[in-house]
């Protein structure tokens, strides 16, 4: 493998995603752009171009076997590798999300996208990533996937959610078992939380900008060898899980 580092975003073609995207390739590193829609994708990629990023389109939806295989694929035959993977890609599922309320479709499809579209893409780059110098995996999490902070009166944690906030609360579950499981092999795995941040996924509601919410997932994508792993971090320093 080359000595330029390879990444995956996943959700590249906007918000925080196109903005780690931004940022890794501002480092010099090659990156594959993972999006779901080709025109989305396409526009994402030229403009990244534009800005002297070296950047190359992955068509990806995490929620699709075929998709993610041929991801892992393209990647393996474009970059000939891959040493970091994001897993940025994120629903909320909408409204209503009140536990009383909520209909059952909705927390399926979210899992299926925040939670089981994260294994299913990490199980398919793993191969890559083993062979990577220095891999390392970050999940987009967030602090309202923190049951400390959920269960601590006057924790600022979002709306009452039974979809969205709970399955950042299993995609942590689930990182911490990766970490374990592959505890030894030198990948370095963590999730982020990237603060209240302005974009479509919240209606431009949030206070950071998406080049602040992508800060902490370029800082855990660019972690020296002897860095943390297995953490819940926010800018400000560990999350609780
Ligand atoms: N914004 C915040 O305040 C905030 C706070 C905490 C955590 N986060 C997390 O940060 C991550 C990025 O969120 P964001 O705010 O940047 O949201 P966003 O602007 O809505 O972007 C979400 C990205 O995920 C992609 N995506 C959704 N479903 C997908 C699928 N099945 N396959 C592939 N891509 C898919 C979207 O693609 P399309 O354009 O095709 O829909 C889009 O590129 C998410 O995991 C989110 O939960 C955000």
């Amino acid at each position: 493998m080359s000595q330029q580092k390879i990444a995956l975003v996943t959700g590249a073609n906007k918000g925080i995603g196109y903005e780690i995207a931004a940022g890794l390739g501002a480092l010099g590193w090659n990156v594959g752009i993972g999006a779901r829609d080709d025109q989305r994708r396409e526009t994402a990629v030229e403009k990244l171009r534009a800005a002297g990023v070296e950047a190359f389109g992955v068509p990806l939806d995490v929620t699709d076997d075929a998709s993610v295989t041929a991801a892992a694929h393209l990647i393996d035959q474009h970059a000939g590798g891959l040493d970091v993977l994001v897993n940025n890609a994120g629903i909320t599922g909408g409204v209503p999300q009140e536990p009383t309320r909520v209909d059952p479709a909705t927390i399926r499809r979210v899992v299926e996208t925040n939670v089981i579209g994260v294994i299913r893409v990490t199980n398919a780059m793993l191969p890559m990533l083993r062979r990577s110098a220095s891999p390392r995996i970050v999940n987009m999490s967030s602090s309202v996937g923190s049951l400390t902070r959920q269960s601590t009166p006057g924790a600022e944690t979002g709306p009452i959610s039974a979809a969205y906030a709970p399955s950042k609360s299993f995609l942590n579950a689930v990182t911490i078992q990766y970490v374990k499981e592959l505890a030894g092999t030198g990948i370095l795995i963590n999730a982020g939380c990237p603060g209240f941040t302005a974009t479509d996924l919240n209606g431009f509601r949030g206070v950071r900008t998406p080049q602040q919410g992508a800060a902490i997932a370029i800082t855990l994508a660019t972690l020296p060898d002897d860095g943390p792993t297995g953490g819940f971090f926010e800018d400000d320093g560990e999350v609780p899980w």
